[in-house]
């Protein structure tokens, strides 16, 4: 193994941020690529097809160019629909994003969880069997929050996140039956994690969140347990598409490790 070849952490956009800070505390040593696909953000609203054949088609492409040594799908919309064709196509070692359904059925004290994810992830039938294996015999409230992947990406822009996006995503939780009984809630996008303020306040003190980022970091030590890393050039961010707005991230980027911005050629 290369000691230079890079993890490569895919999402739609900024949200694998959440899953690269977990990353950074259990292998700061470790070269990174993240890899944003900004030109088809969002995943959410699309179809099972579309996403399946975009993710395919660009996780190729980037492990023929950056040969990484390990692929993470930083994304529960990508990772639910398409974990098990990247894993058939491409020859590496490829970890995804599950719903944290677990950790929240086995923390909740009222049995009533809380679902945030993309209208995509909500309604997949990986969702149900995560439901059906490890809350069954608890309530789980399920709501599509798509307003936060783009309050989640102007924030990391420098925008101020708007109070009402939040209040609506809360509501679609605590107006449903039963809803008023959250004391957990799984946070099934890797956006949202980056609003986990915003929404503590808004859901209050009584509710704890939970999401997928630790256990991925923890899942990607152990895959690479005993191999060398060496980073011999800054680790850094590439886009699928040249957005204006592109350098107003890199402020945040920088925060999380990443000096340099590239748009795939
Ligand atoms: N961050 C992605 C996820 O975890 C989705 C964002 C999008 O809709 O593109 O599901």
């Amino acid at each position: 193994m290369d000691a230079a070849a890079p993890l490569l952490l895919f999402d739609s956009g900024v949200g694998g941020l959440s899953v690269l800070a977990a990353l950074r505390r259990v292998l700061p040593d470790a070269p990174v690529i993240y890899a944003a696909d900004n030109g088809g953000l969002p995943y959410g609203t699309k179809s099972e097809a579309e996403i399946a054949a975009r993710v395919c088609g660009l996780l190729g492409r980037m492990s023929e160019r950056f040969r990484p040594r390990l692929i993470c799908i930083a994304c529960n919309t990508a990772s639910t629909i398409a974990l098990a064709m990247v894993r058939d196509v491409l020859n590496v070692p490829v970890v995804g994003t599950v719903p944290a359904i677990k950790p929240a059925a086995e923390a909740t004290r009222s049995g009533v969880i809380g679902l945030l994810g993309t209208a995509a992830t909500v309604r997949q039938v990986y969702v149900d069997r995560l439901e059906a294996d490890h809350a069954s015999g608890k309530t789980l409230l399920r709501f599509a929050a798509s307003e936060l992947i783009g309050a989640a990406e102007a924030k990391l822009r420098g925008k101020a996140v708007d109070p009402a996006t939040i209040a609506r995503a809360v509501a679609g939780l605590r107006d449903q039956p039963r809803g008023d009984r959250i004391d957990t809630v799984v946070l099934a996008c890797t956006h949202f994690p980056l609003l986990t303020d915003e929404l503590a306040s808004t859901f209050g003190p009584d509710v704890r969140f939970v999401d997928g980022a630790e256990g991925i970091a923890r899942r990607i030590a152990h895959l690479t347990a005993n191999q060398r890393f060496a980073r011999l050039r800054p680790d850094r961010a590439i886009f699928t598409r040249g957005d204006p707005d592109l350098d107003a991230l890199r402020p945040a980027l920088a925060r999380y490790g990443l000096s340099e911005l590239e748009v795939l050629a």
